[in-house]
């Protein structure tokens, strides 16, 4: 990990562009098909740039230059109002294929993946596919990679998938996310140089929706008020004694004093609950391939086994150079992979809000003696515990040494108690994305400083790259960002068009912390 010290923006020189423009002959346009012909930006509102939209041939071409097997896997996702059972009842939620999770999409190398979605929500929605280097007419950010999907509507999405890895896909209707819209998407390395018996692939899910009333909109509507003037966000709410949430948000090494802001209910694994455990069966002594996504609204989570190491070996689906720990903490979006050895004995996969006092687990069982109940999982995880921040990428995967050729500051703006949570002080609006936008060039190497001017940590999130932390760091496609912390991030800029950056809590992302970084010619 390397946090260097904020450097001022440096604009790209909007007159050049605009010269460059002018001269090829092509006009000056918003390439994006959702915006007028002509975009302004914020720091310079009278030049207009050209923008590499997603329909731009550039997309294409970046398309058809990503290797390719001659495979496509088709997948159906049907989004849908849906019953399922949490917390020992009935409970009403959106989800797709009637699953909480969704079901696991899976490609090789090279493969096309060619997923059908057919909308039959009350409401528009659209599907992201999180961390992938994919063409970005297929990124699902409403009004910015294309139209979202209307009520009785169908998309498929068709896409190479370049690079190997544990990834996920969700709606990026923010407050749908916090519903079961989401689900585990592998991208297998035909040539994968780790050795495993079993693959276990776990999501983990703040939960809320239909519990008591509540959904993430209305959740949405009382944070909105404000946490300083009501504090409601956070009060309790019943559920299962010892697992559900407390009270208040506690001090976290790696979050900071503020956990979250919603108390929820109930945590998840793969969709159960603690009264219904989720039972991984294995052979004692086999290795055991452990894929973390952590899909929750609003919870960063503590994860480890009592007893048994957890051999960390990649994180946000690149490799890290392997370390042995007992415990990880994963901000939403985040994913990790470990590795471990199986007991003989049954043992919970411990999984604990990290900074608030909700838990969870699931069973990874070998076949002899008693199982963990809910009671007897440890309610602290400690010895060796790391952030993902704290590894080094593999060295295949680290970047070449290369002085940045642009550096843009985003800071993270707002405060719970105005819940105005913002980019640079500004809100994002669907209706003007490029209000915010930070423009790159293709064939830049970007860094990009993600400076948290708030009391609160957010979970950085660019969309369509994996970049480095810093010098030696992890490659990655989502930073935890300590309060008050500047963490810099670089990656090279090969992937044409135009892409979200936002922090991963829905909450904060459906209020608007989110930008545009914005590939200009
Ligand atoms: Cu998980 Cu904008 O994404
Ligand atoms: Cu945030």
């Amino acid at each position: 990990m390397s946090v260097n010290k904020p450097v001022t923006t440096r604009n790209v020189t909007r007159r050049s562009l605009f010269t460059l423009a002018a001269a090829a002959g092509v006009g000056v346009v918003g390439a994006c098909s959702n915006d007028a012909a002509t975009t302004r930006t914020a720091a310079s509102p009278s030049s207009p740039v050209r923008r590499v939209g997603p329909t731009d041939p550039l997309v294409r071409r970046t398309e058809a230059g990503r290797p390719g097997s001659g495979r496509t896997i088709g997948a159906a996702l049907n989004a849908t109002a849906m019953s399922t059972r949490i917390g020992g009842a009935p409970v009403q939620t959106w989800g797709y294929n009637r699953g909480l999770p969704g079901p696991l999409l899976r490609s090789r190398v090279g493969d096309t993946l060619a997923v059908a979605q057919h909308n039959g929500l009350p409401e528009a929605t659209s599907m992201h596919f999180h961390g992938l280097a994919l063409r970005n007419d297929m990124d699902g950010v409403p009004a910015l990679t294309q139209a979202a999907t209307a009520p009785g509507a169908a998309f498929t999405a068709t896409f190479k998938t370049a690079h190997p890895g544990t990834y996920w896909y969700h709606s990026h209707m923010e407050l749908q996310r916090d519903r079961a819209l989401y689900g585990p998407l592998i991208v297998d390395d035909p040539h994968e140089p780790l050795p495993y018996d079993a693959e276990w692939v776990v999501l983990l899910d703040d939960w809320l929706d239909g519990i008591d009333g509540r959904t993430p909109a209305i959740q949405a509507a009382t944070l909105s008020k404000g946490m300083g003037s009501t504090g409601s966000g956070r009060s309790g709410m019943s559920g299962m004694s010892g697992m559900s949430g407390g009270g208040s948000s506690t001090a976290s090494p790696f979050l900071g004093s503020d956990g979250g802001d919603v108390n929820y209910p109930l945590h998840l694994v793969n969709g159960r609950d603690p009264l219904d455990p989720e039972v991984f069966r294995a052979k004692a002594g086999q290795r055991v391939r452990i894929r973390l996504i952590n899909s929750a609204g609003d919870t960063a989570y503590r994860v480890g086994i009592p007893g048994v190491r957890l051999t960390v070996t990649h994180t946000d689906g690149f490799p890290v150079v392997h370390q042995e720990v007992d415990a990880l903490v994963l901000g939403m979006g985040e994913r990790f992979d470990v590795l471990v050895t199986v007991p003989d004995h049954p043992v919970p996969l411990t999984v604990l809000a990290e900074g608030k006092t909700g838990r969870t687990f699931a069973i990874l069982d070998a076949g002899r003696g008693r199982r963990p109940t809910a009671a007897s999982v440890p309610t602290r995880l400690g010895g060796k515990v790391i952030g993902a921040r704290m590894t080094a990428a593999d060295p295949s995967v680290r970047l070449a040494p290369k002085e940045a050729d642009v550096t843009h500051t985003l800071a993270m703006t707002g405060s719970m108690s105005r819940y105005d949570w913002g980019i640079n002080g500004r809100r994002y609006d669907e209706s003007d994305p490029f209000a915010s936008a930070v423009d790159i060039r293709a064939g830049h190497r970007v860094r990009l400083d993600f400076a948290n001017r708030t009391m609160m940590w957010h979970p950085m999130h660019l969309h369509g790259h994996t970049f480095q932390v810093g010098a030696t760091g992890p490659r990655k496609d989502t930073v935890v960002v300590k309060p008050m912390e500047t963490v810099s991030v670089f990656f090279d800029a090969d992937n044409p068009g135009q892409w979200l950056t936002h922090c991963h809590n829905a909450y904060h992302a459906a209020r608007g912390m989110m930008a545009v970084v914005s590939y200009v010619q």
